[in-house]
């Protein structure tokens, strides 16, 4: 082999592996080139992918979705707020946020805009123009920012109040309703109450004013025996003729008992006016202010009636202080009183010996009353329905059921408390407390 062809030959293999490098690094460009486009396949898949999961979120969201550009201008909704305004998407991109509402509820929307790039906004009340008018939204606004920090947008959601505000509406009428009812209740157990009383009141107002009759009565026959004893001394009578006289019509008698006559009259008179105060504080308005009464004096006054009433022989152990002050007002507590004494007294219908003990007194800041009786106490499963409007024991016609509960409402609503227990001796026991200084809302 000559020199020239050996470099021929040497010249030649140098050229080849310098083609065989560089087809190499082809390859291996090729084989990268295939990796990145399998790459970015996958990463389009897995955006595309991500794409429709926000999609599908965004659309099956209920409340809707706004976002901004930092200028307020609108990039995107949802279809819950493309159904509400009945504007697709398309028609509002680049358009201010603000051009979505009028009025107050535009200013509104550019404070929440402006306030949003310092603190989040929450349940904001906007209206919203929508498809068949305005339709109020809670708001809540987010900043949103790129990676550096920066403030690029904003996002919304709003909760659409239509169904919330209806519910809300609707349970503010059916409270309302229910209080009304409530009132009407009350309203009808005090008439019940009172008509119970009136019986009772006829009853004892019928005292007096027999007694009141009666005294006139024998008044206008003493006058005109005086009239007729005047009329002789008038007519110049001789002195006998004047003592025979006054004998006969029995002057000096009539006389004496003019006194006792205008006292008595008198007093049935007064009697007659403490029954119509009584009657009166019962049946005030009790819109009044609470006001420091004699718990005592109410307590008499409610035995009274209901023992007059209920015309039986009733034996009352009188455990009752000569006077207690509470505060409150007076005609609500004297209807509790009624309804306790009335349960207790119904108890003891059956019972051939009733007694009712009444007792009161003061404790631990409080003013407390018993009013006992010797019936049959309350059986153990009636126990926790005491206070349960409607219910009652008895028969149909004789108890509305609602006493206790009202009494239980008063009392609370005087800051004091009512329980009914059963007595180890036999009956039943109810307790009243009430604060020592006004407290609570005014009931009725
Ligand atoms: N002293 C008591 N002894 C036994 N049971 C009682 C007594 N007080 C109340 N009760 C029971 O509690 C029930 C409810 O009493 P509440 O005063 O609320 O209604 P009522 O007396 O039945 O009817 P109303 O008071 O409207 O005329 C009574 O029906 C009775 O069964
Ligand atoms: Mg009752």
């Amino acid at each position: 082999m000559t020199q020239r062809q050996h470099d021929g030959r040497q010249q030649h293999s140098a050229t080849d592996e310098a083609w065989v490098s560089v087809i190499h690094k082809m390859d291996e460009a090729y084989a990268d080139l295939v990796r990145y486009q399998v790459q970015v396949e996958e990463q389009n898949e897995a955006l595309e992918e991500a794409r429709n999961f926000f999609d599908s979120v965004q659309s099956a969201m209920s409340d809707v979705l706004i976002a901004c550009d930092h200028e307020g201008r609108i990039q995107l909704v949802n279809r819950a707020f493309e159904e509400l305004t009945g504007r697709a998407q398309a028609s509002l991109l680049g358009q201010p946020m603000e051009s979505l509402c009028s009025g107050e509820s535009r200013a509104r929307l550019v404070e929440c805009l402006a306030r949003v790039r310092s603190e989040p906004v929450r349940d904001q009340q906007v209206d919203i123009d929508g498809v068949d008018g305005p339709v109020p939204l809670a708001l809540n606004c987010s900043p949103r920012f790129n990676h550096r920090g920066r403030l690029v947008g904003i996002v919304v959601a709003g909760r659409p109040l239509g169904e919330l505000m209806r519910a809300f509406n609707e349970l503010n009428r059916a409270h309302a309703e229910l209080k009304l009812a409530q009132e009407r209740l009350i309203q009808a157990e005090k008439m019940a109450s009172l008509g119970r009383l009136v019986a009772g009141v006829a009853h004892e107002l019928n005292n007096p004013i027999s007694f009141v009759y009666g005294n006139m009565h024998a008044l206008q026959r003493y006058t005109r025996r005086l009239v007729e004893y005047f009329d002789l001394v008038q007519s110049g009578a001789s002195r006998e003729e004047l003592r025979q006289l006054r004998e006969t019509l029995r002057i000096d008698k009539a006389i004496a008992d003019l006194d006792s006559l205008v006292e008595g009259t008198m007093e049935g008179a007064a009697r007659v006016r403490e029954i119509v105060n009584d009657l009166r504080q019962f049946s005030s308005t009790q819109r009044s202010e609470k006001a420091p009464f004699d718990l005592v004096h109410v307590v008499r006054s409610a035995l009274h009636w209901i023992v007059k009433e209920s015309r039986r022989e009733i034996r009352v152990i009188d455990r009752l202080p000569d006077q207690l002050e509470a505060v409150g007002h007076s005609g609500q507590i004297h209807q509790v009183v009624v309804n306790l004494i009335q349960n207790a007294t119904d108890a003891m219908l059956e019972q051939p010996d009733p007694v009712l003990e009444l007792a009161a007194g003061r404790a631990d800041e409080q003013v407390w009353l018993t009013v006992s009786d010797n019936g049959p106490g309350v059986a153990a499963e009636h126990l926790p329905h005491l206070f349960d409007p409607f219910f009652t024991t008895k028969p149909t016609g004789q108890g509305t059921g609602l006493g206790l509960s009202i009494s239980y409402g008063i009392v609370n609503g005087h800051g004091g408390t009512l329980t009914i227990a059963n007595r180890p001796e036999g009956g039943a026991r109810a307790c009243m407390t009430l604060p020592q200084d006004a407290q609570g809302e005014t009931h009725g």
